[in-house]
């Protein structure tokens, strides 16, 4: 790990009209890590993503991607820069097939060779794709269509990968592939990623640092391994 700040926000507020859903957090990634961020329904984590990824704008504060201010760039703009968003609920494109979508995720690249790479890279790690190449995104299982938003994000080889929410509504056995995929991406490619998460547990299993979220507030935060062993969080989050 490098150290570099690869994302920096520093006193972020968002509104939507008259409510105040973010007042005023601070959060870092270094270049390398797993970040995640915990919080339960309406905490505001989707919220953060999509302030990152530039869909909302702060009302108030800074965002820095690899050390630039990113607050008044458009979404596309911050995705030429290195920044990929896999959003909540799957939001794949549904009347594509699996490869299509896949290539959606590479429209902005020209390497040929590494694309193919990439996309032999993605249907080892994700056999069920391989599978269900040719199958339109929209008749996959929920799972498999997580496993997909996943991968066409990854398609695009950010620098940084924002998830929302992977394990939402997946059957155990599915969450964990999903997150040893999340893992083996950070560890053998290098890729940093945010992981924005109500399953606190598997979530820190993987993760580096967290930050937990709380009605817009950022309530604790440190390393992994000392928030799943911390009290407030076991009671809060862990359910014991
Ligand atoms: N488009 C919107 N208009 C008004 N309020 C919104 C809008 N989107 C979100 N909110 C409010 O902002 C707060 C944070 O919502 P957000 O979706 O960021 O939470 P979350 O932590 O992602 O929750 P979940 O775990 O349920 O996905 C909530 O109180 C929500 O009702
Ligand atoms: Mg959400």
């Amino acid at each position: 790990m490098s150290g570099e700040k690869i994302l920096e926000i520093n006193n972020m507020h968002v509104h939507y009209g008259s409510i105040h859903a973010i007042h005023g957090i601070n959060l870092h990634i270094n270049r390398g890590e797993i970040v995640t961020i915990l919080g339960s329904n309406g905490a505001g984590k989707t919220t953060t993503l999509h302030t990152i990824s530039g869909l909302l704008q702060p009302s108030e504060g800074e965002i820095s991607f690899k050390g630039q201010s990113i607050k008044n760039l458009e979404a596309h703009k911050i995705v030429a820069q290195g920044m990929a968003h896999s959003p909540e609920g799957r939001m794949v494109f549904p009347d594509l097939t699996v490869k299509e979508n896949l290539e959606m995720g590479a429209y902005l690249r020209n390497d040929k060779d590494q694309i193919a790479k990439d996309f032999r890279y993605m249907f080892d790690l994700f056999p069920r794709l391989e599978e269900r190449k040719s199958q339109l995104a929209g008749t996959l299982s929920g799972g498999e269509q997580q496993m997909l938003a996943i991968a066409r994000a990854y398609m695009s080889k950010p620098e940084l990968l924002l998830l929302d929410e992977p394990s939402l509504g997946i059957a155990p056995i599915l969450v964990q592939a999903i997150f040893s995929a999340i893992k083996e991406i950070n560890e053998k490619q290098k890729m940093t990623i945010l992981l924005v998460e109500q399953n606190a547990y598997a979530a820190l299993k993987i993760a580096h640092r967290g930050y937990v979220l709380t009605t817009g507030e950022i309530s604790m935060q440190g390393a992994a391994k000392d928030l799943i062993s911390n009290e407030e969080i076991r009671k809060a989050y862990l359910g014991h």
